[in-house]
């Protein structure tokens, strides 16, 4: 099983690092458009092989489609970041440029793809994704769900004292500061529910640490984080190629379901070989259904700023 990764900064290097320790795909190509700096970064892992216990064959490229010819899975982790004081929106113009041309080169080599795009803004790079490829919408998966649902679970983790594996929840709607929404009532700490196990007002500073998980951290390293999302895009791939069918929260395209059409934004999905293959319909409260309402809003604005460019 192969898995191309496009971009070999810090989000697609810290992907294929996850994808090969953890034994999921034969051979990971990482492709940029920085001269030998993909090669550089395939050579690291490599020689990481004999330390960690791992065959996966690592190919760097730099900028050579042919290298990722009948990849399986290919991740688009190639734009630029988010900087102190930026917000992920303010990324549209230069990554929508370059989200383009990128999946236009992937579909020649690999044109049966499962695609899963994590650039930001995520879910504005995944709707221009599905448009521009005109793939069947299964094979178009954004990455921003598995991340926050892993952010929720850490913080639900510290407030409560204890272990994160333990601890369930999800973030749906937009991979955005203002618009993701950590679904606090219907987490869990092994099948109890965390409202009989934390106090609201510890509940509402957990929803809101996780909101700003990315941007606090853009804060502290003066770049966005890397090893979190990375390990999720390796999560997120394990089930796409090991057919785990995991639920998986997923911006997708919608037609109808949760009340919205003609958008990516995300929604709870089963994750397996084809892509995603479910949406499941949570029974939202009315408080739910009015954040997911004003996320989606706020997700199509964004998407009406592609006219533009
Ligand atoms: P980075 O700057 O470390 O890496 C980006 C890489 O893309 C660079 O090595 C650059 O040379 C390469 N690149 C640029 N144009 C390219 C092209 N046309 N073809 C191939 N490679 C190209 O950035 P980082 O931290 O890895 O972030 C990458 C993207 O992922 C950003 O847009 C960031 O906002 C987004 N991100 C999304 C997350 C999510 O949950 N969806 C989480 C974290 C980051
Ligand atoms: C993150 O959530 C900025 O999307 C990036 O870390």
């Amino acid at each position: 099983m192969k898995v191309t990764i496009v971009g070999a900064g810090n989000v697609g290097s810290t992907c294929a690092d996850a994808i090969a320790f953890k034994r999921i795909a034969s051979e990971v190509v990482l492709l940029d458009i920085k001269e030998n700096f993909a090669e550089g970064k395939a050579l690291d892992m490599i020689q990481t092989s004999s330390l960690l216990g791992f065959n996966t064959k690592i190919v760097g490229s730099t900028n050579d489609y042919s290298k990722t010819a009948q990849s399986d899975v290919v991740v688009v982790t190639s734009g630029i970041p988010r900087k102190p004081g930026m917000t992920r929106e303010e990324l549209i113009g230069v990554n929508a440029g370059i989200v383009k041309t990128v999946t236009n080169n992937i579909l020649e080599y690999s044109p049966e793809a499962v695609i899963v795009i994590v650039s930001n803004p995520m879910d504005t790079m995944t709707y221009l994704t599905l448009k521009e490829s005109g793939l069947p919408k299964n094979r178009i998966i954004g990455m921003g769900g598995a991340l926050d649902s892993a952010r929720f679970r850490t913080y639900l983790s510290l407030a409560l004292q204890k272990p994160s594996n333990d601890i369930h929840g999800m973030v749906i709607g937009g991979h955005g500061d203002t618009t993701m929404i950590p679904l606090t009532r219907l987490a869990s700490y092994n099948g109890i529910n965390i409202s009989e196990l934390l106090e609201e007002n510890k509940l509402a500073k957990v929803a809101a640490d996780t909101m700003v998980g990315g941007k606090t951290l853009t804060g502290m390293l003066g770049t966005s984080a890397w090893y979190a999302p990375g390990a999720a895009v390796s999560y997120l791939v394990d089930s796409i190629l090991n057919d785990q069918k995991r639920i998986i929260p997923c911006s997708v395209f919608l037609e109808g379901e949760y009340g919205q059409s003609d958008i990516c934004i995300g929604v709870p999905v089963i994750i397996g070989k084809n892509g995603w293959e479910n949406i499941l319909e949570l029974d939202l409260d009315s408080n739910e259904k009015d954040l997911f309402t004003k996320s989606a809003d706020a997700v199509r604005n964004m998407n009406g700023a592609l006219n533009s460019i």
